[in-house]
């Protein structure tokens, strides 16, 4: 939630500029509101841009400086309004605060504040670390008052400071992500690093209880409880300028969804050493757990069907209910949590939880350098490259092809495994196509005006029709309601009426018969049946062929799904890469 950029040292003079571009790169985070602050060049006062709604194709028309910061919000504390968009400032104007995160004990730090005569401006929590700033800085540098009033702000945050006297930007991070990019003469911050991959992939992620403190003269790193310097560990990434670009399409969610022919197979050769290594740990006997929110989630429960399809039981919780479970895990437990962002709050809290309890805990992660990777005995990154679409689509298909070839590296089959997704890839190309998104839009358009759909399933058809579903209610805003294809019967059949579009997701032969049964029992009803199926049927209504990829179907299958949502909601004009009231990353309970 919230994005967040920082620029020094920037050779155009154009830093307030510079850092809008970045934030449109960061706005998937949040686009309640958005704002920018500088040190002008002449008279080093600051001057600041905010506004509330999307950034879109926004200009600024703020004055020259090398020193900037900005940010994209996704409001928490304090009503959508100018004034509670970032950045904030202290009394005196010298401390110009963005911050990603929740300060849980704002409200006592507020309160004491006040009573020192200090004037808020702003509703936000955010606002109290400018004006703890200001007292601290009375006896102390910047950087040691800084680092102190961080360490006083309860909950899970990352802020950036600009000192406007000193012309240094200091940033600290606890459980929000915060990466610094190196470039060859300016230095960067950022929630994530395509906001400023343009000009640099050096990077260093900050861990939690780090700071940076980024001048003219350099960034150096600091261990924020001891406030000593400390060496950085700085990588370079292999992503290219165009992952972060939308290379020709509308929109990154039709990029990302297109993107899977390669992204798919490339899963079969990124990770062999490291998932043999996690199948060792299961072929101990350990008990197998999986952990995910949302999206994520779908694939843990799809990975309990990979493992029962090779005489497992695994258990899978929604990370958000693990609590109660907690405790049932121990030494003898591998714990995968699955996480695009590897910093939703909820999989952070349920992997921590397992880890005190001894668990082994394998990270199944798309960004890089996040907080779930630190939490991890191994580290299996999907590889499918920066998602900057809200909505998760390929991330989704390589953690699917992932946890496969886990589940199939416990038997000893790893190499056949790879080459079923190997040649998944190559179906993916043939089909995945022009013509297949011609016939999704005719689809699209048949459907847009309904209020109402359901999606069956059975086997991996199941978590396949939940995400299926997820997919249309996110982009679309249309209400998509996803069952189990037996659970028909029990109730949710009083809600079929004439002309009801039902989707019946087929990803498995074995249980076809009685999917079309369910399926028959929606028409019967009046429904009208769609087939996401690799076979035709006299039950359907509408067939959409899908490839027959073995227990890999479910990947088709899906991408149907994210299809259908993303052309519905350009049919019903919603903006697919950035849905309502929605943040990319949910770093908060
Ligand atoms: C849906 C979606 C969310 C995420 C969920 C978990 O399209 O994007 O449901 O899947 O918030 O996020 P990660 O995978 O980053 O942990």
């Amino acid at each position: 939630m919230c994005g967040i950029f920082a620029i020094v040292n920037d050779k155009t003079h154009r830093a307030a500029q510079t850092t809008l571009e970045g934030l449109k790169k960061l706005e998937y985070r949040g686009y309640d509101s958005w704002g920018v602050a500088v040190v002008t060049e002449k008279g080093a006062s600051v001057a600041i841009e905010k506004h509330v709604g999307k950034i879109g194709g926004a200009t600024t028309g703020l004055p020259n400086g090398t020193i900037a910061i900005g940010h994209t919000r996704w409001a928490t504390h304090g009503g959508v309004t100018d004034q509670n968009a970032h950045p904030h400032l202290d009394c005196t104007g010298r401390f110009v605060v963005i911050h990603n995160g929740i300060v849980e004990n704002y409200q006592e730090l507020k309160q004491n504040l006040i009573k020192k005569h200090h004037v808020f401006h702003s509703e936000t929590d955010t606002e109290v670390i400018a004006h703890s700033i200001e007292d601290a800085v009375k006896n102390k540098p910047t950087v040691q008052a800084v680092l102190e009033v961080f360490s006083q702000l309860a909950g899970s945050n990352a802020i950036v400071v600009l000192d406007a006297k000193t012309k240094t930007i200091v940033a600290c991070r606890n459980g929000s992500p915060l990466v610094a990019g190196i470039g060859d003469e300016s230095f960067f911050l950022a929630s994530d690093v395509p906001a400023f991959l343009r000009y640099t992939s050096t990077v260093h992620f900050l861990s939690d209880g780090e700071a940076v403190v980024l001048s003219n003269q350099g960034i150096k790193l600091f261990d924020i409880r001891t406030i000593k310097t400390k060496p950085m560990s700085t990588q370079t990434l292999d992503w290219k300028l165009e992952d972060a670009e939308k290379g020709g399409y509308p929109h990154f969610m039709i990029k990302e969804i297109m993107e899977q022919v390669r992204t798919v197979p490339k899963t079969a050769q990124v990770n062999n050493d490291v998932i043999s290594a996690v199948a060792k740990q299961i072929q101990k006997g350990n008990r197998v757990v999986l952990t995910a929110c949302g999206t994520a989630s779908y694939c843990a429960l799809a990975a309990k069907y990979f493992f029962a399809d090779i005489g497992l039981e695994v258990q899978s919780y929604g990370a958000y209910e693990f609590a109660p479970f907690a405790k049932f895990s121990d030494k003898k437990t591998v714990l995968f949590a699955i996480s695009q962002s590897g910093e939703t709050a909820d999989t952070l809290i349920a992997t921590k939880k397992a880890k005190q309890n001894g668990a082994y805990i394998v990270a199944v992660v798309n960004a890089r350098g996040s907080t779930l990777e630190r939490l991890s005995d191994a580290v299996i990154p999907v590889g499918a490259g920066p998602e900057i679409a809200v909505v998760s689509t390929k991330a989704f298909t390589s953690q699917l092809s992932t946890l496969y070839l886990v589940s199939q590296a416990v038997t000893g089959t790893l190499p056949k495994a790879a080459s079923e997704i190997t040649t998944l890839g190559r179906v993916l190309e043939t089909w995945l196509t022009d013509t297949l998104c011609e016939k999704i839009i005719k689809l699209a358009k048949d459907l847009v005006d309904h209020t109402d759909m359901y999606v069956i399933g059975k086997h991996t058809g199941y978590p396949a029709g939940l995400e299926f579903a997820l997919k249309i209610k996110e982009t679309s805003y249309i209400h998509a309601e996803p069952f189990a294809a037996g659970e028909l019967k029990h109730g949710v059949i009083t809600l079929i009426q004439k002309g009801t579009p039902c989707f019946v997701i087929a990803t498995q032969e074995n249980s076809k018969l009685e999917l079309l049964s369910s399926a028959a029992e929606l028409k019967a009803r009046g429904g009208k049946i769609i087939g996401v199926a690799p076979f035709p049927s006299a039950e359907f209504d509408v067939h959409v062929p899908i490839p027959d990829a073995g227990p890999l179907t479910i990947i088709p299958a899906v991408i149907v799904g994210q299809l259908l949502g993303y052309y519905l909601g350009i049919g019903r004009g919603t903006d697919p890469d950035k849905p309502r009231n929605l943040a990319k990353s949910v770093t908060v309970k």
